[in-house]
């Protein structure tokens, strides 16, 4: 287990480096940055709703991935469906999970809404079982509110 993440001092110092309001740079800063201060992850990155029920591979750090993902499967695939956080303790127990890499053991997948559209969903990967609590869950939940308020998506 992890020592508790201080998310209010990284929500601090992820306002602070998002200070262009380009969503592709604010992105690919975010991924760099959630891979550098969170510990136990071997990816993090964004896919983009840019085409009809299906997510694009966006700004991501780790190794190559899985792309598209069509809304119909996977772990993004039911947060992009379901607008809701999906936070999988073992993805070997979660028959629709997409392993693009096999290290991977749990899954955190927060839906990115603008305006009432969903933008696309934030992944991060973990080799750790039950890497993600509810605290860390809402924490990151908070992470990309930040990420959301920072940028202009037109
Ligand atoms: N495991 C995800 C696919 C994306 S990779 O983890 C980067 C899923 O089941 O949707």
């Amino acid at each position: 287990m992890q020592e508790p993440t201080d998310y209010a001092s990284l929500g601090r110092q992820l306002a602070a480096l998002l200070d262009t309001r380009d969503w592709l740079t604010n992105a690919a800063q975010t991924s760099a940055f959630l891979m550098q201060s969170l510990e136990g992850l071997n990816w993090v990155g964004f896919y983009l709703q840019r085409q009809p029920e299906t997510l694009i591979l966006g700004p991501f750090q780790g190794k190559p991935a899985c792309n598209p993902i069509p809304f119909s499967r996977g772990v993004c695939g039911a947060a992009a469906r379901s607008r809701e956080t999906q936070r999988v303790d073992d993805v070997h127990a979660v028959a629709d999970h997409i392993a693009c890499d096999a290290d991977s053991r749990s899954e955190l997948v927060v839906p990115i809404v603008v305006e009432g559209h969903l933008w696309g969903v934030l992944d991060i990967d973990s080799p750790q079982p039950t890497r993600f609590s509810a605290e860390d869950q809402a924490g990151i939940e908070r992470l990309c509110q930040t990420f959301v308020s920072a940028c202009d998506f037109g």
